[in-house]
């Protein structure tokens, strides 16, 4: 990068961070380019789901995800983003353009960083201690300040939506399609991507809310209680790809600050990959007035459960363009 920005070590630092975000089976569907005065991210259209995500809404959760994680990771360096979307109306796969200006990091900003790391998908069952007060406030702002709602699932509308996690699972177990690309990329061991088989637990079959079947499942999760995870809903006002990519980065904020008060989070998108369900969850728990993006597990993992394997990544060189370019 030109003088006055960061060097190239800070950026890939940013960089290192922004790639541990979640993502649709762990797709990790972005590339990155450093240029002389931007960050540029690209959707990855190689790594697509085209059974289970036929209009690319997880890839571009997963993207926004990405591009939250490397701001806030940017911010914890000394480098505030300042996020250009959809930067290039001719080419819809370059989400972001990313300037970067010099910055005194806040503490929230590095606690959040900090989180980053420590944060894991949990599948397993929660325990029923109950939420932190002001929980529910804080992350409804954290998704507010990318345009996102964030509904908690109360007792009626959650007996629709896990109706509907329930009919999506079914419908799913029936798809040769989606079943083909779950296999390929599930039960994985010692790759860098794909959803490994330590952090699947095995389908249980007293389970409210089924979780995703992913091959080869080997989590052994010791919680004997029913799951007591609270269900949230996030959505958005518009369903175009700007409105998913800002979803994302919702969804990430979300995520890092419930991780940075200890508690466990899971994404579920199953229910909403299958257009006639997400209707029936937009009407349903959304009173019709927003598109559902993501369903979000929360609550506290049971304090004798052991700490979760972390789930591997691609090595920055893999997801970098090696050339900078002029920008
Ligand atoms: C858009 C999106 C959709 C996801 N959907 C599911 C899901 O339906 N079920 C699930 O168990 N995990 C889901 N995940 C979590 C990913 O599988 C997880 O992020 C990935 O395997 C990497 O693991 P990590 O989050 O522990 O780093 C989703 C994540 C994203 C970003």
């Amino acid at each position: 990068m030109e003088h006055g920005m960061p060097d190239d070590d800070t950026v890939k630092a940013a960089l290192s961070l922004a790639v541990r975000a979640p993502s649709v089976h762990n797709t990790q569907p972005w590339r990155w380019r450093i240029g002389d005065r931007t960050v540029h991210l690209y959707l990855d259209p190689t790594r697509a789901l085209p059974a289970t995500d036929p209009d690319q809404r997880d890839m571009l959760l997963s993207c926004g995800a990405a591009l939250h994680h490397f701001s806030v990771a940017s911010a914890a360096l000394g480098w505030s983003a300042v996020v250009h979307r959809m930067p290039n109306p001719d080419d819809p796969n370059h989400l972001a353009a990313i300037e970067l200006v010099r910055h005194r990091p806040t503490p929230l900003e590095v606690a959040l960083s900090a989180a980053i790391t420590r944060r894991r998908t949990d599948r397993r069952h929660y325990s029923s201690w109950p939420m932190p007060p002001g929980n529910h406030g804080l992350l409804i702002e954290r998704a507010g300040a990318f345009g996102a709602i964030l509904r908690p699932v109360t007792d009626l509308e959650r007996d629709r939506l896990v109706e509907t996690v329930r009919a999506a699972a079914a419908q799913h177990g029936q798809d040769p399609d989606y079943l083909f690309e779950l296999t390929i990329w599930s039960g994985r061991h010692s790759t860098p991507d794909g959803v490994p088989a330590q952090n699947a637990p095995s389908p249980r079959s007293g389970d409210e809310l089924p979780a995703r079947h992913f091959a080869g499942a080997q989590l052994v999760d010791s919680a004997h209680e029913p799951d007591s995870a609270e269900l949230l809903v996030l959505g958005t006002s518009a369903d175009d790809r700007v409105s998913r990519l800002r979803a994302g980065e919702a969804l990430s904020a979300v995520l890092l600050t419930a991780t940075n008060v200890g508690l466990a989070t899971c994404a579920l998108t199953e229910a909403l990959e299958i257009a006639e369900l997400r209707r029936q969850v937009r009407v349903g728990v959304l009173d019709d007035s927003a598109y559902p993006q993501v369903i979000v597990r929360l609550g506290w993992a049971p304090s004798s459960a052991p700490a979760l394997q972390e789930t591997p990544r691609r090595a920055l060189d893999e997801v970098l363009d090696p050339f900078e370019i002029s920008d």
